[in-house]
């Protein structure tokens, strides 16, 4: 499809920053007033909620990466560590025409171990990051410095959005890389019907690639959520100044605490901001008055911890074929590479 009828269809604007570097993003109007609705929606109820996909702000993911440098936080160095041992496995599974599709690409540091097993058997590498934060540009900048073959189209919309975009833009064969253990972030049934989704727009030579935190000990899980240097915390209350920044409010931070913890039975990693007083809260762009009890708490992020084999049956279910499992098992992870069943 041209540029010009996905921009249409899509309702996004097209941005050009040199001859190997565009991305699309929808119109403004389209996702501020989906922050305000979402916001006036989730706040508005008996158990207060945020979606964790508005952590990320430019302030909210400079603080992610600083999460990932922490001691406590093995996610990443566990998931990178893994990245860089099945390098010449993973090349035996793609192809000389495939290119590299990420959701929730971030900072996009991993992604080099990727873009590398690519650029060793293509002549030209295509990426297509798809992120809601507006980092993706400064990213996607900095990728292309190290690889002087690449071209990048960034899509900074919803996985969903881009999901979309990437259905309708060609038939180009397409590894879909979801790294991070950001899967984890769905509920069960939201993440299923989000893996259904993925496999019903792959075609029958795309693959897809995820990266799963799995189940551990509680110890060790409870302060990757909350460490010592209160990083976890300050990007947690983040999302407070985010709120008042872009919606006109008029949270007082102080007034709140990071409240974490590992609930066994349900897998996860539950994650809070608790108040610390009696309060009320305006939202002006939401349309919102809040009264916040003392203790009260405003949920904002799950994380869903899995076994290999609960993994395997949801993917199964979900449409997959598991081509090969790489799996970590000193601080329990695992990557999946699958195909379309
Ligand atoms: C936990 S970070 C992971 C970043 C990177 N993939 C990694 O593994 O370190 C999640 C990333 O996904 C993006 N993100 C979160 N929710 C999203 C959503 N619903 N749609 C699109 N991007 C989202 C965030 O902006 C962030 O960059």
């Amino acid at each position: 499809m041209s540029t010009k009828t996905l921009q249409k269809s899509l309702r996004y604007r097209h941005f050009e920053i040199n001859s190997r570097l565009r991305y699309f993003k929808p119109e403004s109007a389209k996702s501020n007033k989906t922050f305000a609705e979402e916001i006036s929606r989730s706040l508005n109820q008996k158990e207060k909620s945020i979606n964790p996909k508005f952590f990320y702000d430019i302030k909210g993911s400079e603080l992610f990466d600083d999460i990932c440098e922490l001691p406590e936080y093995y996610l990443t160095r566990t998931e990178t560590n893994l990245l860089k041992t099945i390098g010449n496995e993973l090349e035996k599974f793609v192809t000389a025409d495939m290119r590299l599709v990420e959701l929730g690409s971030g900072s996009a540091v991993k992604t080099r171990l990727l873009l590398d097993v690519l650029t060793k058997i293509q002549n030209k590498t295509e990426y297509f990051p798809i992120d809601i934060s507006d980092v993706l540009q400064e990213s996607s900048l900095k990728l292309l410095e190290g690889y002087e073959n690449l071209s990048i189209t960034g899509v900074i919309d919803s996985y969903e959005g881009g999901l979309e975009f990437v259905e309708k833009y060609d038939n180009k064969p397409n590894l879909i890389a979801f790294l991070g253990s950001s899967f984890g972030n769905f509920t069960p049934e939201f993440g299923f019907a989000f893996l259904q989704k993925i496999s019903s727009i792959m075609k029958n030579n795309d693959l897809f690639f995820i990266g799963l935190d799995l189940i551990k000990d509680k110890v060790v899980l409870e302060n990757a959520y909350d460490d010592s240097a209160g990083i976890t915390a300050n990007f947690n209350l983040n999302i407070l100044s985010r709120i008042n920044a872009e919606l006109n409010a008029n949270f007082v931070i102080s007034q709140f605490a990071h409240y974490s913890l590992y609930n066994e039975k349900e897998q996860r990693i539950e994650m809070y901001l608790r108040s610390l007083e009696d309060q009320k809260v305006e939202i002006k762009k939401a349309n919102l008055q809040l009264s916040i009890e003392k203790d009260e708490l405003i949920h904002t992020e799950h994380s869903h911890k899995y076994s290999i084999s609960q993994i395997k049956n949801i993917m199964h279910k979900a449409g997959f074929e598991i081509e090969k499992i790489w799996h970590d098992t000193n601080k329990p992870y695992a990557l999946f590479l699958a195909s379309k069943n």
